[in-house]
């Protein structure tokens, strides 16, 4: 049988590259392009590509989104997953707000115009928990979305062009909600891979309000698995809510790290920050009905593990 290639935008970050070597596992071909963007350092994301560019068939090719051609591209691959943005709620104010607005809109339409005119059998998008704003509950996709922070802006944006793009021209694409991600390779500007790092340190944890503010923390496998269901899935010009088993607040985060690591958070309460919801609750009925998605880490497993990574990257 012909082996599957698959296109994975932003292949260097967190999720991207997590996938990535998943694919390869799973027998795929996989083709990944990366600008290594300034949200975090350069050699974070190279140490992600570390793995991949051993494996005959990974190819990498550094370049940027904003410029590049998709057609040529697509036409080489079965099925894209778009992982590429410029991620972090709290830094999308401001003058910040173009280039969000360049990577995560502009770069998601030029890749659905490409497609129109393909034969790819699916894009997958990383959409975010983040459109909805607020949650108080366990949120359905079906609530009206209503974004806080101008990232969960051009989120909904990239979101609806995908639906707009599925329902006029029939492109097979399908978005994913991620709820805050966690394990492993997570963004170095992300509340576990911080906390960590500074209880081993010994450096002071800065902490947005009073740290009750509550997540539904989803596991870096569990992501990537709902991203291969949504490649295999015949459904299109969906989204679904891609969430956890741990809904947790971060003080009991913070209570988990001390206990794991065995020593002392050095806690430093700041303003909560504009854009932050208080709360996210996901509802994944729907992607437990169409895609079969039905998480398997909980916290304690992941942060484990994600203790474990941060060691090693840093040498501590
Ligand atoms: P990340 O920053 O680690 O990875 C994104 C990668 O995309 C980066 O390596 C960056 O260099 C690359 N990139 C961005 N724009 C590009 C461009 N124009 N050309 C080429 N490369 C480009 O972020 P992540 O946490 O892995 O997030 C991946 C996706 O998931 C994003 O779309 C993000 O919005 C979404 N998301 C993440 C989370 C989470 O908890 N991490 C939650 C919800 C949604
Ligand atoms: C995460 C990702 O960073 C976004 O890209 C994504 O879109 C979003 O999840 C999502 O679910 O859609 P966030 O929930 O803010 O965003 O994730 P973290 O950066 O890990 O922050 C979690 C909580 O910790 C937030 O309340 C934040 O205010 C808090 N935090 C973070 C701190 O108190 N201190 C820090 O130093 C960092």
């Amino acid at each position: 049988m012909k082996r599957k290639c698959a296109l994975v935008t932003g292949c260097a970050g967190f999720i991207g590259s997590s996938l990535s070597e998943r694919l390869l596992r799973e027998g795929y071909a996989v083709i990944g392009i990366d600008a290594f963007l300034h949200n975090y350092d350069r050699w974070v994301k190279e140490q992600n590509l570390r793995n991949l560019l051993e494996h005959p068939q990974f190819r990498f090719f550094e370049r940027d989104l904003r410029t590049l051609s998709f057609s040529e591209l697509i036409s080489r691959v079965d099925v894209v997953f778009h992982q590429a943005a410029l991620p972090g709620v709290r830094t999308s104010w401001g003058t910040q707000f173009q280039e969000y607005v360049d990577h995560n809109i502009l770069v998601t339409q030029a890749l659905l115009e490409a497609a129109k005119d393909s034969n790819l059998n699916k894009i997958v998008c990383a959409s975010s928990s983040s459109v909805y704003g607020g949650m108080n509950g366990p949120t359905e996709e079906t609530q009206a979305p209503h974004p806080i922070s101008p990232y969960g802006v051009t989120k909904l944006a990239a979101e609806q062009l995908c639906q707009l793009y599925a329902s006029q021209f029939g492109v097979p694409v399908v978005s994913l909600r991620y709820f805050t991600v966690f394990g492993p390779r997570q963004r170095p500007d992300m509340a576990f891979h911080k906390f960590i790092k500074s209880v081993l340190t010994g450096q002071p944890i800065e902490i947005y309000g009073d740290g009750e503010q509550s997540r539904d923390f989803t596991f870096i496998e569990d992501a990537v698995t709902a991203n291969l269901l949504a490649a295999n899935s015949p459904l299109t010009g969906e989204v679904y809510n891609i969430g956890g088993i741990s809904r947790l607040n971060l003080n009991e985060v913070l209570s988990m790290i001390e206990s794991h690591t065995g020593k002392q958070a050095n806690r430093c309460l700041l303003p909560a920050q504009p854009g932050d919801p208080k709360h996210t609750f996901a509802d994944i009925r729907k992607a437990q009905t169409h895609l079969g998605y039905d998480p398997q880490f909980d916290i304690e497993h992941g942060i484990r593990l994600q203790i474990e990574q941060v060691k090693s990257l840093y040498n501590i």
